[in-house]
């Protein structure tokens, strides 16, 4: 269950930092891809030569290492593992952490992940009194309360020669906790989700469009959280400047009619549909091949685009159907016109005019309305951790 996962492993300073080779080794047989960040106290334990040989990949120990493309090395390391782990985690990265102190590359890694994408897992390890001291309870039981997950140490004898509690949890105790935390995460596993995202565009002539101010944020923020908890993620979006997120079927769209053909293509596939796209309503009656000259006034008819959520709506059968309604007026009201109208089981209001809500933000602030009739208010967030809170809902409201 670990093949392709990135898992980031930070070793500090301690003497079971030697377990720590012994762990990564587990790790990469299990097939997971291990990216090592060593403290400089950690090398005087273990040298990073061992690390790289056991994973494969150069270590790094450093803010400011020149061979590192970037200036942030920092953030790129934080962003993309499946899971961080470290092992053996002292005294004293656990009081950086809690204290919000980054003063080498490690903490400053720990620091700029995000416990709610990605768990992360402390391994303390230390003397008894160490571990007894209140400072150090405090820090664990604050760590802990902040969503990181500590794995108990063990009573056993201690390489100062005590006898007690400090023991670092074994590696392959470690892999376990590895697994089962990733295992947690991955509680969408055999659903498939059709997302559609961002605008559609509707071709006036070769130089010209109508379409809307979707950047596409909200609908892909969906897609990666889906696909992060293990669902299958079908995404059909219309034109955005966005990577599609890695592991989902992606379809690019141009047109409202584009999509809608991809979505009725895919429908059966899916146990749940969330229509983030802003499809355009309207659509010129007729597209020129040539570029308009400029002239006298221009009319133009509109003619109406199909409204592909609605058309969900009179087939969805078991699927659980997710709208979203972008307002600038009685947002609540209009919200369940559309839930009515389109047979939704939910949908996601918006309110274009409120800052940091709706189009083009990294940001949302909605109301989720249910079939039930009740509403719940969110306060602003951003699109990645709205999302996470949808498919929360959508979990827990759906039935099997
Ligand atoms: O992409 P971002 O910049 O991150 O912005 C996010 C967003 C504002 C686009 C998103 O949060 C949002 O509100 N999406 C729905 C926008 C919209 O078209 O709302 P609507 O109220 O016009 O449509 C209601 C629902 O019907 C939507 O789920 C829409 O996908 C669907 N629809 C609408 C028209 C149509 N012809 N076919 C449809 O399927």
């Amino acid at each position: 269950m670990l093949k392709n996962k990135l898992i980031l492993l930070g070793i500090t300073g301690g003497i079971a930092s030697y377990k720590s080779a012994e762990l990564a080794r587990l790790l990469v047989k299990e097939g997971a891809n291990v990216q090592v960040v060593m403290t400089r106290n950690a090398e005087a334990f273990i040298s990073p030569l061992t690390m790289r040989a056991l994973t494969g990949h150069p270590v790094y120990n450093s803010l400011f290492d020149p061979a590192h493309g970037t200036a942030t090395v920092h953030i790129d390391l934080a962003r993309d593992p499946d899971l961080v782990l470290v092992a053996p985690a002292t005294a004293n990265i656990l009081g950086k952490m809690t204290a919000g102190i980054a003063d080498d590359l490690l903490s400053t890694v720990l620091m700029a992940v995000k416990t709610t994408k990605c768990p992360v897992i402390l391994a303390p390890s230390m003397n008894t009194a160490m571990l007894q001291n209140p400072a150090v309870r405090n820090n664990i039981n604050v760590l802990r309360k902040r969503g990181f997950i500590v794995a108990d140490p063990l009573e056993g004898n201690l390489a100062c020669g005590d006898v007690g509690k400090g023991r670092m949890v074994e590696p392959a105790g470690l892999l376990e906790l590895v697994k089962e935390e990733l295992a947690a995460r991955e509680d969408l596993q055999g659903l498939t989700f059709l997302i559609t995202a961002g605008p559609t565009r509707e071709s006036l002539d070769p130089a010209r469009f109508f379409s809307n101010y979707s950047s596409g944020r909200m609908g892909y923020a969906l897609a990666r959280a889906a696909r992060e908890r293990g669902g299958h993620v079908i995404l059909i979006s219309g034109p955005t400047v966005l990577e599609p997120p890695s592991g989902v079927d992606f379809f690019p769209v141009v047109s409202a009619r584009e999509m809608y053909d991809i979505v009725m293509e895919k429908l059966t596939l899916a146990h749940i549909i969330i229509k983030t796209a802003a499809v355009a309503d309207y659509r010129p009656e007729e597209t020129f091949p040539q570029k308009l000259k400029k002239g006298d006034d221009l009319i133009l008819k509109l003619v109406r685009n199909p409204d592909i959520l609605k058309e969900i709506g009179t087939k969805k059968g078991k699927i659980y159907l997710v709208g979203f309604a972008a307002e600038t007026e009685n947002i609540l009201d209009n919200a369940r016109k559309k839930m009515e109208e389109k047979n939704l089981d939910l949908i996601v209001a918006n309110d274009l005019c409120q800052e940091g809500a709706g189009f083009n933000h990294d940001t949302n602030i909605v109301s989720l309305l249910y079939k039930d009739g009740s509403v719940e208010s969110l306060p602003l967030m951003s699109k990645d951790e709205l999302s996470h809170q949808i498919l929360d809902r959508i979990k827990k409201f759906r039935k099997k």
